[in-house]
Parts: C-alpha cells; structure tokens; sequence
C-alpha cells in the first residue's frame, strides 16, 4: 500500500503514520523526521535547513526531491510506504507524480486529515510543553499555517482532481481517527 498522508501542522499525520506502520507493515518516511535527522547529525544539509525549519518555513524543493529520491532507493519501500509532510506545494506533487511513476510506484490513496484551526494550535501548543520543538513557537506555527494554507492547501485540491483523495474527520481520540483511516484505505468488499 502506497499512502500519503496530508493535513496542516498537528493534524496528526506524524501520531496517525506510527500506528499504520504497524498496521500496513510498510515504513513510514516523514520529511520532518528525515530533516530533524539531518539538523542532529549537523550534516552540511542539517545545518542548511535548521534555520529555515525554525523558523516554519519551507526547505526547498531542491533539498526535499534528493532526500525522497535516496529514501525511495532503499528496498523497504518496495512493498509500499506512508508518506507524511511531503508533498507540500504543487511543485513538489509534481515532482512525486514524477518519481513514483519513474520507480513504477503509483500512489494508492491521499489521506487527508481534517482538524479545525484552533484545534492544531491547542494541540501544538501541547506538544510545546512537553516536547519543546523549535519550530512549535507561537511566531514559527503562525507561519506554518500561513505557509500551509497557501501552499499545501492546493495539494489537497490536486490529489482531489486526480480522483485519489480522501478526507478523513481528524477529530476525536487517537483510536476513533485511526480506525477511520483504516476503513477509508480498505478495499471495497465485492458483493455476492
Ligand atoms: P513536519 O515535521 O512535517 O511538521 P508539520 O507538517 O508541521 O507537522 P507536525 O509534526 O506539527 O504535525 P502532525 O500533523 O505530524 O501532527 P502530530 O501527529 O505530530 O515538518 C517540520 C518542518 O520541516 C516544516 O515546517 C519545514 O520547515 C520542513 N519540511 C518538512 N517537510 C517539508 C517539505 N516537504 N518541503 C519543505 N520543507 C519541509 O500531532 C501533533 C500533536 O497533536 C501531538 O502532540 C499529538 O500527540 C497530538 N495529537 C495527534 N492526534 C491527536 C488526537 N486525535 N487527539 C489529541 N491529540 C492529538
């Protein structure tokens, strides 16, 4: 199974990824994840991105393709995966549709998780506490929202255009999101 994962910050791509790696038993690759990896390794590519990643903006394009390119090159994934925080504007969706037609991996579903507003900055401002994440200050996740409503919401609108979206009702405990993203992504029982 090949997923993708979308939904603004806090939505709960990243809570929901873990629990349907388990699940679907394919690897979940987050760009945050593979970005936060970098910035502690203090590699010349972590210390390019930990400024602009504190700041809640976006690393660019450039950056984000090599990275996937060389995660996609790994066998784990040919079974499958769940993607989550990649593609983040059109450029980039493009840039997938490209290479997962290239290693002949066509997505399977685009799950986006729906949360309203002030729900993402009570989440985030949860995991502020109790994680201290750079990029979870108030100044950083007011960019990331602009930044998400400006560049990633169209994303959504491509995956609904290319008949592969889902919208799943992101709201409500951890185990009421994640059974409805499982019955949304199970394939349809043949009747008789
Ligand atoms: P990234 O790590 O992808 O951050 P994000 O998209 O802002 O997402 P978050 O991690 O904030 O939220 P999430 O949806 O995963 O929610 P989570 O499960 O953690 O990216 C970070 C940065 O890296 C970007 O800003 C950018 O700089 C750079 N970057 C990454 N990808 C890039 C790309 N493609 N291009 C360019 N730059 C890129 O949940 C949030 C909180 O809510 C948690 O505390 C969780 O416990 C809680 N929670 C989750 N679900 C529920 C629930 N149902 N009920 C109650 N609490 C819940």
């Amino acid at each position: 199974m090949r997923l993708v994962l979308l939904g603004a910050p806090g939505s709960g791509k990243g809570t929901q990824a873990t629990r349907l790696r388990e699940h679907l038993q394919v690897p979940h690759i987050s760009t945050g994840d593979l970005l936060r990896a970098e910035v502690a390794a203090g590699s010349p590519l972590g210390l390019e991105a930990k400024a602009v990643m504190a700041r809640g903006e976006l690393v660019s394009d450039g950056i984000l393709l090599g990275m996937l390119e060389d995660r996609f090159s790994r066998p784990d994934t040919r079974n499958g995966f769940i993607l989550d925080g990649y593609p983040r504007n059109l450029a980039q969706a493009d840039a997938m549709g490209t290479l997962l037609e290239r290693i002949g991996q066509p997505m399977d579903h685009a799950v986006f998780l729906d949360v309203p507003t002030e729900l993402l900055v009570e989440r985030i401002a949860g995991r502020a506490k109790a994680e201290g994440r750079e990029d979870d200050s108030p100044e950083s996740v007011r960019k990331r929202l602009q930044i998400y409503n400006d560049s990633t919401a169209p994303v959504v609108e491509y995956y609904r255009q290319h008949g592969q979206l889902k919208v799943v009702d992101g709201v409500g405990s951890l185990d009421d999101v994640f059974n409805r993203i499982v019955e949304t992504i199970a394939p349809v029982k043949e009747v008789g």
